[in-house]
Order: C-alpha cells, then sequence, then structure tokens
C-alpha cells in the first residue's frame, strides 16, 4: 500500500503538488472511483489507474529487453548525449528502470533494463557474472592461433581475461563467449592478438537471447519465462510481484 498522491509521483505524472491538484479535482479514478484525497492509502499492486479518462499503467516494475541502437549512451541520463532511457516512455526512468551492465557507445544489441537493484547488482557482482555472447566483425582475418589465444586466456594491461570462446563465422567475423564484463573487454581482447573490432553487436546475456523480432532501437518487456530465467541466473528468488 502506498500513498495516491506519492504513487503518481513515482510514475511520473508531475511534481508531488502538481498530482495533488489533479487529485483533488478528480482526475484520478482508483478501480473506477473518483479519488479526491491525495493521501489516500492504495495498492499499487492491485488497483486499476485512471488519470483523466486514460487507463494509467501503474506498474512500478518493468524489465525490457532492448535493441540497442549505435549513437547511445548506456546510462540513466547524461546532460549533453541522448541515451538508451531515451527509447522508453519516461515512467520508466522515473520508476527506476536502469541498465543492466554497459554497451559502448557504437555497440549495438541486447540490452536489459530492470527495476530491480538487486537482481541488476547480483547479474554484476564479480565473481557472478552470466556468460554474454557477442558477434565481433574485425579489420581482417581471424585464424585458429586467435581461437587458441581466446581460449588460454588473454593477459590485457590491466587485468588477465578469462578464457573465452571464439568462434570463426567468417573470414572477418566471430562470436565471443565470455564470462565476465569489464571495460572495452571484447575489443581489448581483440586488439591484444592484432585485431581491431570495426563492429560489435551483442546477441546474449545470460539466459537472455536478443529477440530477433525486435529492429534496432525497438524493445518489449520479458516473458515470464525469460524473466524467470534471469532470476535463475542472478540465483535469486523472484520475479518479485
Ligand atoms: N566489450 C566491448 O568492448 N564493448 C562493449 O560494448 C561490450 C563488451
Amino acid at each position: 500500500m502506498l500513498r495516491l498522491d506519492r504513487w503518481l509521483v513515482t510514475l511520473g505524472v508531475g511534481s508531488r503538488s502538481e498530482v495533488q491538484k489533479l487529485v483533488r479535482r478528480g482526475a484520478v479514478r482508483v478501480d473506477g472511483v473518483a479519488v479526491t484525497d491525495p493521501g489516500k492509502q492504495v495498492d499499487e499492486r492491485s488497483a486499476a489507474l485512471t488519470l483523466q479518462g486514460q487507463p494509467l499503467d501503474g506498474r512500478l516494475t518493468r524489465h525490457v529487453m532492448l535493441h540497442k541502437p549505435a549513437g547511445l549512451l548506456t546510462a540513466a541520463r547524461d546532460k549533453k548525449q541522448p541515451t538508451v532511457m531515451d527509447l522508453l516512455p519516461e515512467a520508466y526512468a522515473s520508476i527506476g528502470c536502469m541498465p543492466v551492465g554497459r554497451l559502448d557507445k557504437d555497440t549495438t544489441g541486447l540490452l536489459l533494463l530492470t527495476t530491480d537493484g538487486e537482481l541488476n547488482h547480483r547479474l554484476l557482482a564479480p565473481g557472478r557474472h552470466v556468460d554474454k555472447t557477442y558477434r565481433a566483425q574485425v579489420d581482417g582475418e581471424l585464424t585458429q592461433a586467435h581461437v587458441e589465444a581466446f581460449a588460454a586466456g588473454l593477459h590485457l594491461f590491466d587485468f588477465d581475461a578469462q578464457p573465452a570462446l571464439l568462434e570463426i563465422i567468417a573470414p572477418d567475423t566471430g562470436l565471443v563467449t565470455v564470462h565476465e564484463g569489464k571495460f572495452h573487454q571484447i575489443k581489448r581482447m581483440f586488439s591484444t592478438v592484432g585485431r581491431e573490432v570495426t563492429a560489435l553487436h551483442r546477441l546474449t546475456f545470460g539466459s537472455l537471447t536478443l529477440d530477433p523480432a525486435l529492429s534496432e532501437g525497438q524493445w518489449r518487456e520479458l516473458t515470464e519465462d525469460e524473466l524467470a530465467a534471469l532470476y535463475n541466473d542472478a540465483h535469486m528468488e523472484g520475479p518479485q510481484p
């Protein structure tokens, strides 16, 4: 249960005083009944909201699969540059739906966003990292020697990358599966073996696979099965209702 005005503020409807005015004017209905007391306690998990006659999605929990396009920062907000949050309705940022980890500005592909801070944290915690698969195109040919170097674990200047699987799918393109998620990890791994990444695309994140029906910039909420598998990846019970 929470106060109606607090719920509306969290959903990004307006400031505290703005939503209080709306409620007092009778613009908000809860389960079909106009509620004019902004302080009324309502059950945010079950109550149906309308605002000025239009249904208002009151969920405070969201889990999103986004097909990130190139050119957007993976950040909750940025003063100068557009971010992945610009692709979602404003309410998602208001309720704290945040990217899980980062993709570089020029990287495309699967990005998970969630309101569950504990899930976010656990999926990224060192030692708990989930597998991620990337398709990397590079500026030259890939060879068996590269596959072996990745499998042996690469020595980067500030850390030793764990053994990673590299599968060559075209002369200049590989699928790489890593268990870690260090800054620019894939680009730096290729750089170490003398190849520069010219295009990077993430296909999987833990048990999630990028939905091929999503084109760049499109997103959808996770299905119940995807969500259950993801919580399992994070060794968490859930999702919480
Ligand atoms: N590794 C990189 O180098 N960049 C990304 O965006 C993700 C992994």
